[in-house]
């Protein structure tokens, strides 16, 4: 039987931090896909330099695709360590919904803007842009949040398994 780590693996954190980079890029710097979608759904000619920066937002999104497969593959080869002792039940099975949602977002998000872009569906682009990127922001910002309260409040000293291992 595979025993429980204790830690992440190291290629799992640099999976971490690599696709948090890669996910916040996007996020913040959407605004060349954004050009593009205007013009596009529009019908109206798109100039060069918008697809370029179009197709930049495109490739990130999509290499957060394959890392996150590559991500869930070490996940239920390797495992993960389990949610600390020391928290209540309830939080740690927040934290677990949390996790798995992200998942599904990393596969998601690409996958509904892959359909946008390279199928020109609009009702992709739209959820998308709009219902997917609003769920990843709470989640991210929730996450965060919820690092500070088991780092300051639990003292459990996640931050650790996350970077030094
Ligand atoms: C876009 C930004 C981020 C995303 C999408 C993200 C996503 C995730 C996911 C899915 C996990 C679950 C473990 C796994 O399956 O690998 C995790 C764990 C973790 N993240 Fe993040 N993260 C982000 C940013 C951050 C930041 C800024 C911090 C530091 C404050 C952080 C600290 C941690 C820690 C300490 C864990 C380990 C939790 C545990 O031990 O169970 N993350 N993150
Ligand atoms: C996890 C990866 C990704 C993230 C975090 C992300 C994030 C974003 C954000 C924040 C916007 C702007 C939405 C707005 O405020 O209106 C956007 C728009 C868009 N993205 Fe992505 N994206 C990702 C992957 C992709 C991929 C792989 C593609 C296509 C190959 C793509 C295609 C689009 C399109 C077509 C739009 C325009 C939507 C519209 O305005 O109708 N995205 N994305």
């Amino acid at each position: 039987m595979r025993r429980t780590p204790v830690s992440f693996s190291l290629p799992q954190r640099i999976l971490h931090w690599v696709m948090a980079l890669l996910i916040l890029f996007n996020l913040l710097f959407a605004d060349g896909m954004e050009h593009w979608a205007g013009l596009f759904f529009r019908g109206e000619p798109v100039p060069a330099d918008v697809v370029a920066s179009a197709n930049i937002h495109a490739y990130v999104g999509i290499t957060v695709l394959v890392l996150a497969l590559l991500r869930l593959a070490l996940r239920l080869i390797q495992g993960v360590p389990p949610e600390p002792e020391a928290e209540p039940p309830f939080f740690r099975m927040v934290a677990k919904v949390s996790h798995w949602t992200f998942y599904l977002l990393f596969i998601g998000m690409p996958l509904a803007g892959m359909a946008g872009y390279y199928l020109g569906s609009g009702l992709a682009a739209e959820i998308h842009g709009g219902v997917l990127k609003v769920l990843m922001w709470i989640l991210i910002v929730g996450h965060i949040g919820a690092v500070a309260v088991h780092q300051l409040y639990w003292k459990t000293n996640i931050i650790k398994r996350m970077t030094t291992g």
